[in-house]
């Protein structure tokens, strides 16, 4: 019989789903007892002989485990939409399926984006410690005081589903211009819709910017707010560089909500410490964790969040049943239905 490797504990609904498919003896279910990750070693013992793998962005598929694991590997599965810890090459040249859980999460990852660029702009974190730590006042004029929204120019890097959800909701805030750079000049499309038409004071009606495909420099050059959600790749390595912050400018808010190798956090950090941009929010980092005594967290005008874009119980159970959905078509040799091509 087959055997499942499930290398963490996933919502309750998604292990019931799976512990009722073993008990009914369509495969042989083998899970990893904790909600933390497991150990590399313990991994590439398991997975040995394995005909499927649930995974997260925490387990590695490279060679050695590929190689551990033996060719009757049919499809690893993974929880998240982002595939950069999974090496679909080698997985596609061993005709090893590889299934991702795109949608189900992106408005919850772009509300995420928008929280934390609100957050980031308006001081929120310094604000509020403030308030506890008896650092409140006295008031005066510029005391607390971020960058406006409304009128703004921002600029997304990565316009795919997650960039237009971002997009979609900063329309309804009176934004200036919609900038976006990335592969797919066509990607407007995705945030047409996205138009939002607003009463101006006196009457008139306004509506949101339309999005314009820009070349990323300029669009560095030109924008308020930078908002990185464009996948890691080979090209999209980091790709915020010294170069790059150099030519945001100095009132510039950066925030990311993709993947932490995208950036060069050293660079980053000199930017915010030299003035070269305004501040920065990350819900990602290089590595996750990232070390308590890392310098970019004693930087009051950096927000670090702990990747929780799609932490919301509806979309990681949405997520996780997507990926036994994937598992399921995989280990019975079928297409997946949300695969990843290499
Ligand atoms: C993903 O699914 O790739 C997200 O980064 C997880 O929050």
């Amino acid at each position: 019989m087959q055997r499942i490797l499930v290398t963490r504990q996933l919502t309750e609904p998604a292990m019931a789903l799976l512990r009722s498919g073993a008990a009914e003896g369509k495969y042989i279910l083998d899970e990893w007892a904790s909600s933390g990750p497991m150990p590399r070693p313990e991994l590439l013992r398991r997975a040995a002989g394995a005909s499927g793998l649930l995974i997260t962005l925490s387990d590695k598929i490279n060679g050695e485990l590929l190689d551990a694991a033996g060719p009757q590997l049919k499809v690893v599965s993974t929880v998240s939409v982002g595939y950069d810890h999974v090496g679909v090459h080698e997985c596609t040249a061993r005709g090893v399926q590889v299934g991702n859980t795109p949608d189900v999460l992106t408005d919850a990852t772009a509300d995420l984006t928008v929280s934390l660029l609100l957050s980031t702009a308006r001081l929120l974190p310094t604000a509020a410690a403030c308030v506890k730590n008896g650092r409140w006042g006295p008031w005066h004029i510029t005391w607390m005081c971020g960058a406006d929204i409304s009128g703004s120019t921002v600029g997304i890097v990565g316009l795919g589903r997650i960039g237009a959800a971002v997009a979609r909701r900063l329309a309804g805030f009176n934004i200036g211009k919609l900038l976006y750079s990335g592969r797919n000049p066509a990607a407007q499309a995705l945030v047409n819709h996205a138009t939002v038409r607003f009463v101006n004071d006196d009457g008139s009606i306004s509506s949101s910017p339309i999005p314009q495909h820009t070349p990323l420099e300029q669009l560095l050059r030109e924008s308020d707010f930078v908002i990185a959600t464009c996948a890691l790749t080979d090209d999209t390595k980091l790709m915020f560089n010294k170069e790059r912050f150099a030519l945001m400018k100095p009132t510039a808010t950066f925030v990311n909500s993709a993947r932490g190798g995208i950036v060069d956090q050293d660079a980053l950090y000199e930017a915010l410490t030299t003035g070269r941009i305004a501040r920065a929010g990350l819900d990602v980092t290089s590595p996750e964790p990232l070390s308590p005594q890392h310098p970019l967290l004693t930087l009051d005008n950096c927000l670090v969040l702990p990747h929780i874009g799609s932490a919301t119980f509806n979309t990681r159970n949405a997520m996780c049943m997507r990926a036994v959905q994937n598992l399921y078509a995989g280990i019975a040799g079928q297409a997946v239905p949300f695969g990843v091509q290499a």
